[in-house]
């Protein structure tokens, strides 16, 4: 009897991660959150004691379907294990993601569903990568600060009750118009400006195993962005190829920090992997680059020569003029070696290899790749 048909005749369906499971295996299986699964006990103790490999932690990544959390998730199951990394968020995963490991329903601002997961995983560090980011944020600031304070204030009261090592990210974001631009140094005058800003300029740390990185825009070609001031710099590359032509919502002279998907998420491993006393700050801000929209601009015409670029700015100007141009990143060089490996001309080459074979049907002819 199949487990669909199992459950059926009990009156349950299946859960996301008795799904994964089934499919895994050839089946097939209808989705419910966990909570309704009627296996959910017993099949999380089998894959628990079979699956999961014991000497290794287990890791819950919240808001997991955004831009960082799809590629954090495949990086630490290549180390970890395909089971010892729970994926998580809000919205409903693809197949492809359901098949490659679990993925539960977790809404951080339920603490009771973030308990249940937490006890019934037994999840040792949580990566909090939900949040409203800042351009969304503004649209929305009654929601950001539900997602971005209270979210975060569930996170660290769960992470303190049940021991767990915590990474939440920052960002450029938490800096404001009065905080030294260039460079700007880890412990300076903050005073961000956006909800966002100031929803990731955290105070406290309660005693827990807590760590931050203030990241730059991060720039990915598998994932969208979720609607950061940053965008433009993952834009420009798509419209690029599409149709020859970006409109830039910031002024051509906006120098902001960015760093490429993979630094920033190998940064975040290596520094969730450093012995507690090696660590002088909790956190650190991280630079790899810094450009204008006018340096990517003259960068991508090395590539589509016929590639133009309008400038038009919108409210995420004023954002990025509050923000810092260079980050200051000499304590997360010193203390842990925090090194990127990606710089201007890399990140553009990475992008384009990446970007053209998904567009090449609509430039044969018209564009010289080099
Ligand atoms: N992407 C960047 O450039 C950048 C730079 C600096 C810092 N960060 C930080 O890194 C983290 C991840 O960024 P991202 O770009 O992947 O963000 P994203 O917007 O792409 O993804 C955020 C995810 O959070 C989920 N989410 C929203 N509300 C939720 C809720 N109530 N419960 C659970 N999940 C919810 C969304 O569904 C989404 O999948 C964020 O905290 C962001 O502030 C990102």
């Amino acid at each position: 009897m199949s487990l669909r048909v199992a459950l059926r005749s009990l009156g349950q369906r299946a859960c996301s991660l008795c799904v994964s499971h089934v499919t895994s295996q050839g089946g097939v299986a209808s989705r419910t959150p966990a909570t309704a699964c009627v296996l959910v006990r017993q099949f999380h103790e089998d894959f628990l004691h079979r699956k999961k490999n014991m000497d290794k932690p287990t890791v819950l990544i919240t808001g997991s379907l955004g831009q960082l959390g799809q590629g954090l998730a495949k990086l630490l199951r290549g180390k970890y294990g395909q089971y010892n990394v729970i994926m998580s968020d809000i919205i409903k995963a693809p197949d492809h993601i359901l098949e490659t490991g679990p993925y539960v329903y977790a809404d951080i601002l339920d603490f009771k569903n973030l308990q249940e997961i937490v006890v019934n995983y037994r999840v040792d560090w949580v990566v909090h990568f939900s949040a409203l980011l800042s351009a969304i944020g503004e649209q929305n600031v009654p929601l950001a600060m539900r997602v971005n304070v209270e979210g975060l204030h569930n996170i660290l009261e769960l992470s303190n009750q049940y021991g767990i090592k915590l990474f939440v990210p920052s960002t450029i974001g938490a800096f404001g118009p009065d905080s030294p631009r260039n460079p700007t140094p880890d412990l300076t005058i903050q005073r961000p400006r956006t909800i966002y800003g100031v929803s990731k300029y955290y105070h406290e740390r309660f005693g827990l195993d807590f760590r931050s990185l203030r990241f730059p825009g991060i720039i990915s070609s598998d994932t969208n962005p979720g609607g950061g001031t940053t965008d433009y710099a993952v834009a420009i590359f798509h419209e690029a190829l599409k149709h020859g032509h970006y409109q830039c919502y910031l002024e051509p002279d906006t120098m902001l920090p960015m760093m490429y998907i993979e630094d920033c998420l190998r940064s975040i491993s290596e520094f969730m992997e450093l012995p507690n006393d090696q660590l002088k700050m909790r956190t650190y801000n991280i630079q790899a680059m810094s450009f204008t929209p006018r340096i990517l601009e003259d960068i991508v015409k090395r590539y589509i020569p016929h590639f133009t670029m309008t400038y038009k700015p919108d409210g995420r100007q004023a954002i990025a003029d509050t923000w810092p141009m260079v980050f200051d990143d000499s304590n997360a060089r010193r203390d842990w070696n925090w090194r990127h490996q990606y710089d201007t001309e890399r990140l553009c080459q990475v992008m384009f290899e990446a970007l053209v074979p998904k567009y090449r049907g609509r430039f044969v002819g018209i564009m010289k790749f080099r």
